[in-house]
């Protein structure tokens, strides 16, 4: 139908017949000539119907935006003086022959150069949306870069595998989606949170390199960055120890990069123990564009009468911490309520201040509502070690360290956006050394940081596996988590260990994850490996506010298709074949 994409037009071609198909972006009349402005997956193209070619010119006044139509005509330059730098086909246009309407269309339910539209339209009506440019070249960059992944995979002997996507729970954190059986009454089948004891089983079966880009589901509160249906870069490799593992995937995310954006990330990537990660940021993906860094002062505080400091810093789960921001004396007051009402959303109950106006003048130079709770060389020594000068305002985190960590880390992270102080444009790090079990203090029981399949780093049975780090690995760029692994158990007995420390007895092990345990004794090779988000990789190299723009049909905050209307009711017949009973609880 077509000999060329509206967007390939070049001024080589000026002479040529073309016949071109797409959509109609925009009509506009000009003195008896009409202007389309044609546009298809490569670009756009200027058309030009004249009065001479009565028929195509009849028909060309009844287009409207988003018909669909096929031409043919004449490449030829542009006039002096209309010629359209901006555009890539801007230095020709066609002169229309004939013009055919393939199929019309609707007043569309929004303007496709309108940044404005509300995110339930777009998503009702996404192949709409996904017309626009900015989607377009999201979704070719995704295409791209899963290309490029696989090259690379494929040159380093990694044999792409399917898994299951009906099978049992996989841990991973979050809720199951399950699918009730039709042929085992009663029994459910859980849409994968991650192919993990699969791939597990794909290196005991000597597969030795394994990846898949593959869907895996998880039911939990979606944000910006989480979806209950995503892609992940699943990989698992035999054999293997942490550098090995994190030494090719940092090579691969370079050799992405560099092929898909043209951008050099260091080399190696830096490292940085989980507990630096907390004592410094706050957080286990610390954005290291951010010059911020929390200054541990609790020893400074243990005797201090100001109760709010001296109780955490005494308490063995306690902290205190402080956060320079250099320049900040300037803040208002009310900014400062802001912050304050700000870190309270992350359970802060206050945000305790010190504006340094001018050092040289001692305690006079200073203003703080704690002052007076303060001995004076109590603030001289936070001054000293957080490096204050004047001009800086310093703020405190007082309380849990969950709570310090949380408040103070999300503070970190607004004042750099707030005030621009992000430094650089690509900050890959490896997050390792992480603690092998947390303590839930709801549940009041230990949960795996990762997932109960992760190796710790003691050898050997013996000795309190419950303080135990872990082989852990986060990559993390610019403050979110990229991709997470390990270097997995591939004993049964450490296996049942784990289990059982995570309140999983031998019994319930064996009825859940008896056939792990079985392969892990039938011949089980040392193996590790990692998985990654590929919407988020997307969404980080196209810039995108979130990954629903990465993904061609996403879902909404609730969980819901609003363009097919899923998920839907089920017929009372299928109900009953599937031997379910609906029941609301209110
Ligand atoms: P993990 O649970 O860390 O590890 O997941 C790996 C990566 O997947 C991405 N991710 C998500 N992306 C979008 N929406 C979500 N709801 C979502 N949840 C996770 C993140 C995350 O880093 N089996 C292990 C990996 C392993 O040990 O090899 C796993 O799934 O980018
Ligand atoms: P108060 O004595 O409660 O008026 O608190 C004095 C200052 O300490 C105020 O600036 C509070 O915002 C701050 N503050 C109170 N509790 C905390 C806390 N847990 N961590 C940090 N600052 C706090």
């Amino acid at each position: 139908m077509r000999t060329h994409y509206c967007g390939q037009l070049t001024a080589d071609m000026i002479g040529e017949e073309v016949a071109l198909c797409g959509w109609v972006h925009r009509r506009r009349d000009h003195g008896g000539v009409i202007f389309i402005d044609l546009r298809d997956r490569e670009g756009l193209a200027q058309v030009v119907y004249d009065p001479d070619r009565a028929d195509s010119f009849a028909v060309a006044e009844t287009l409207r935006n988003e018909f669909v139509i096929r031409i043919t005509g004449r490449v030829r330059r542009r006039p002096e003086g209309t010629i359209n730098p901006n555009l890539p086909t801007g230095e020709v246009e066609v002169l229309g022959h004939t013009l055919e309407i393939l199929n019309k269309a609707r007043t569309p339910p929004f303007q496709l150069d309108d940044e404005n539209v509300q995110d339930d339209i777009r998503l009702r009506y996404r192949y709409v949306d996904l017309r626009r440019e900015t989607m377009q070249d999201n979704i070719k960059l995704r295409s791209r870069v899963t290309r490029a992944i696989r090259d690379y995979l494929d040159g380093h002997g990694f044999l792409d595998i399917e898994t299951p996507v009906l099978t049992r729970a996989t841990p991973e954190g979050a809720r199951d989606y399950l699918v009730p059986s039709r042929t085992q009454r009663g029994g459910f089948f859980a849409l994968p949170q991650s192919p993990q004891l699969f791939k597990q089983l794909l290196m005991m079966s000597g597969m030795d390199r394994y990846y898949q880009i593959v869907r895996c589901f998880r039911d939990e509160d979606l944000r910006a960055d989480r979806q209950p249906e995503f892609t992940q870069l699943d990989m698992e490799m035999s054999f293997v120890d942490e550098d090995d593992v994190t030494g090719l995937v940092e090579d691969m995310m370079r050799t992405v990069f560099r092929q898909v954006k043209g951008i050099e990330l260091a080399d190696p990537f830096p490292r940085m123990t989980y507990a630096e990660a907390m004592s410094r940021y706050g957080t286990d993906r610390p954005d290291l564009r951010n010059p911020l860094e929390l200054v541990e002062v609790g020893d400074l505080m243990k005797e201090v009468e100001f109760k709010v400091f001296s109780g955490p810093a005494n308490q063995a789960h306690g902290r205190v911490a402080a956060l320079r921001l250099p320049g900040g004396n300037a803040l208002t007051r009310k900014e400062i309520d802001d912050y304050t009402a700000y870190v309270g959303k992350y359970g802060a109950r206050g945000l305790a201040y010190i504006k340094i106006n001018d050092m040289e003048q001692g305690d006079a130079g200073l203003q703080s509502p704690i002052l007076k709770f303060l001995p004076g060389e109590t603030v001289q020594a936070v001054l000293q070690r957080t490096g204050a000068q004047t001009g800086d305002i310093v703020f405190f985190g007082a309380d849990k360290a969950r709570t310090v960590n949380d408040s103070l880390g999300a503070l970190r992270t607004a004042l750099a956006e707030d005030l621009g102080l992000l430094q650089g444009d690509w900050a890959p790090l490896w997050v390792v050394d992480f603690p092998l079990f947390e303590y839930n203090d709801a549940e009041q029981r230990w949960d795996s940081l990762h997932h109960p399949f992760t190796a710790p780093q003691v050898p050997g049975q013996d000795g309190d596996l419950h303080e135990s780090l872990s082989r852990a690995y986060d990559l993390v760029l610019n403050g979110m988590e990229l991709g997470g692994g390990s270097i997995r158990i591939h004993e049964p007995e450490m296996q049942l260990k784990v289990l059982d420390l995570l309140g999983i007895d031998e019994e319930q092990a064996r009825e859940k994850f008896g056939f792990l345990i079985d392969a892990l004794s039938y011949g089980c090779p040392p193996h590790g490996g990692i998985a990654f988000g590929l919407d988020r990789i997307v969404m980080i190299m196209a810039g995108a506010k979130g990954i629903r723009d990465v993904i061609a049909f996403p879902k909404t905050q609730t969980a819901s298709c609003l363009l097919t209307s899923a998920p839907a009711g089920a017929s009372p017949e299928q109900l009953r074949e599937l031997g379910v009973k609906l029941v609301y609880n209110s």
